[in-house]
């Protein structure tokens, strides 16, 4: 089984992140091979990095930090991530970024996949933190699923109207499809 964390990159009240959430719990409920966790950000707030030591000098978890420790052994069960990402001026959420940077060893050589939304579907946050997941030595997988307008797929009371996102659900199998393979992949290698 591959532990995929599901990670809500918006803390913000409100938020688009924590109503798109429940749907890919639901498109995906039924994907061979992978057991899913939602890690919402909200639970884990950890300061804005400002240790004199990189993540990335640091062994065995041992961050300064409590709520760093929490969310490292939180990343380090993983197999592969699905991150949930807003766009912010074009940019993904300092928070989402920050949740990024405060860990190392615990992100590499595991399989990244993007759900985004905005008015052009999140790609330019996407585009973003591709580089970013590969700085982390992970690998970032070619599909992402981009929703565009979500505002606009919503009724009143600011929920998603039944059925608005079903035409996203093949785009976001399809992301399992390439998320499964390469986190086999590199669980295999790993363990190796
Ligand atoms: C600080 C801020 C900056 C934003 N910048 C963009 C942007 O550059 N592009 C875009 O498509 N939407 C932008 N938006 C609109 C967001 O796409 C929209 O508010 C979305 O719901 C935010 O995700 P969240 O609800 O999960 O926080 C911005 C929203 C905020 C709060």
């Amino acid at each position: 089984m591959l532990n995929i964390k599901i990670i809500l990159g918006s803390t913000r009240q409100g938020r688009t992140s924590e109503k798109v959430l429940p749907w890919i719990q639901n498109v995906l409920a039924d994907e061979e091979g992978m057991v899913f966790e939602a890690l919402d950000l909200r639970d884990y707030p950890m300061p804005f990095y400002d240790e004199p030591v990189s993540p990335s000098q640091v062994a065995d978890g041992k961050y300064p930090n409590d709520v760093v420790r929490t969310w490292a052994k939180k990343i380090d069960e993983a197999d592969a991530f699905l991150i949930i990402t807003p766009e912010y001026n074009h940019a993904p959420p300092a928070v989402l970024k920050n949740a990024l940077d405060s860990v190392y060893a615990e992100w590499n050589n595991k399989a990244v996949g993007f759900v985004s939304y905005g008015s052009v579907g999140g790609a330019r946050a996407v585009e973003q933190l591709r580089p970013v997941a590969t700085e982390l030595q992970m690998m970032p997988v070619r599909v992402a699923l981009h929703i565009p307008a979500p505002w606009n797929l919503m009724d009143e009371s600011g929920s998603f109207k039944t059925g608005a996102l079903d035409p996203y659900a093949s785009a976001l199998k399809n992301l399992a499809t390439q998320l499964r393979w390469w986190g086999n992949a590199l669980k295999t290698a790993r363990e190796k």
